[in-house]
């Protein structure tokens, strides 16, 4: 019999709860042995002996059901009948039998003195505590018996407070312990709810930190739109001009103002890949599945014929997600229009469960993955693509043999409270 069966203590015993529970087993015992014990008192020569004996008994009983028994070779967790804070579970078998030596030990005790009846208090607690209700109501009302009958003998007939006290002392004993427990498992619900909350919390703190991010970089790309990129397109339409207007012999000056267009349009395009890189994909509005396909549509020309295939149900993935997955696709074409020379390319989209893939398929001259780019100032494309990918926590594959096209993959784990 394990525990996880209906009634019984199914978590650990509060730290609290168990020095409370230990405090009051100890200073009954003292008390109580001093009382029955102590000079001119009712328990003295052979009956003391045994008296003491079973009290240092029930002492070790008691002392055992905390501590647990030596661990067996080879058991990896510890099974003692009260567990203390997140350190063992709890045994039921070795519950009972605990529970019962002690109130075995116990009702000889209080044979012998109808004093002892004091221990009963933290042994129905533990009743209440460990067992199902079904098993600790019987066990204190049983206990209550034992005290009853105990005092009965002591004082030779019983009267009404001889019946009350004890009656009294188990049902304040059983409704202490079920007031904490309830107010342990309101606590216990209280602090997973200040747990869910905190993680909504910072998960609603990292899409607006990402929000403002993303407002940030399109700020930054319409001002460099609106001043550099604009400027140089000014200084290339200027220059060019000149041409009609320089003498005809002024050849030196031609060559100038052709080298100064060069530049200036070099610097333009990579004003553009800056811009390019800076503002966020066209997905505003626009679903993912929805702006790929735009994408792939785009990008056919008279040489490469392009398609887009979605599967499976779309579900959101988020800003970043999108945000990646986009900027993946348009590396990937921007390099099978570049490097590829290919006839088709495939996009396709799968949202699986638990996982989204995207494939970009072309079946170009292909390349071999192992080898590095031979102009060190590229290269940085699928680099990049890695990179973001991999900080969202997926993974991205590039299969390509010469001569045999180019696979790019890359899937991600389906965003936390997303669905499938
Ligand atoms: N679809 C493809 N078909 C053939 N070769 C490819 C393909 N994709 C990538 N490559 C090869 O892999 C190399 C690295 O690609 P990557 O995108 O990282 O850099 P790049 O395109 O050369 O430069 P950039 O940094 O501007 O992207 C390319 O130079 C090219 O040789
Ligand atoms: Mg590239």
């Amino acid at each position: 019999m394990m525990i996880g069966q209906p009634g019984w203590a199914a978590y650990a015993m509060p730290r609290s709860l168990q020095r409370a529970l230990n405090g009051l087993f100890v200073a009954s015992l003292v008390l109580t042995l001093a009382v029955v014990m102590g000079s001119g008192a009712p328990v003295s020569g052979r009956d003391a002996s045994i008296v003491a004996a079973l009290s240092v008994l029930l002492a070790a009983t008691y002392t055992v059901g905390f501590v647990g028994p030596a661990r067996r070779a080879g058991s990896r967790r510890r099974e003692v009948p009260v567990p203390s804070v997140g350190t063992a579970r709890v045994n039921p078998g070795r519950a009972l039998r605990w529970l019962g030596t002690m109130t075995v030990v116990w009702a000889c005790l209080m044979a012998f003195s109808a004093g002892f009846s004091w221990l009963g208090f933290p042994l129905f607690a533990l009743y209440v505590q460990l067992l199902p209700l079904r098993l600790a109501i019987p066990a204190v009302a049983l206990g209550t018996a034992v005290v009853v009958t105990a005092k009965e003998a002591q004082a030779g007939g019983l009267e009404v407070s001889q019946v009350a006290g004890p009656v009294l002392g188990a049902l304040i004993a059983t409704l202490t312990v079920l007031g904490y427990q309830s107010l342990h498992r309101e606590s216990q619900a209280r602090q997973a709810l200040i747990h869910e909350l905190v993680v909504t919390r910072d998960a609603l703190a990292d899409s607006q930190r990402e929000a403002g991010r993303l407002a940030e970089r399109q700020r930054l790309a319409r001002e460099i739109h609106d001043t550099v990129a604009q400027g140089l397109s000014s200084v290339i339409m200027l220059l060019r001009s000149t041409d009609a207007v320089l003498p005809p012999d002024a050849s030196l000056a031609r060559e100038r103002a052709a080298q100064a267009i060069e530049v200036a349009t070099a610097n333009l395009d990579e004003c553009r890949r800056f811009l390019y890189e800076l503002s966020p994909p066209p997905l505003d509005e626009t679903p993912l599945p929805e702006a790929l396909r735009r994408l792939v549509d785009r990008s056919a020309s008279d040489g490469l014929g392009t398609a887009f295939h979605l599967h499976g149900e779309p579900y959101p993935l988020g800003a970043e997600s999108d945000v990646a997955l986009l900027r993946l696709t348009q590396e990937a074409l921007a390099n099978v229009r570049g490097h590829a020379h290919a006839a088709t390319c495939v996009v396709s989209l799968c949202y699986l469960d638990g996982r989204v893939t995207l494939d970009v398929f072309d079946d170009g001259k292909g390349f071999d993955p192992e080898l590095p780019p031979q102009d060190s100032r590229s290269g940085f494309g699928l680099h990049g693509m890695r990179q973001r990918i991999e900080g969202l926590g997926g993974a991205l594959t590039v299969e390509s043999a010469i001569g045999e096209g180019t696979a790019v993959a890359a899937s991600l784990p389906m965003p936390l409270g997303g669905t499938s």
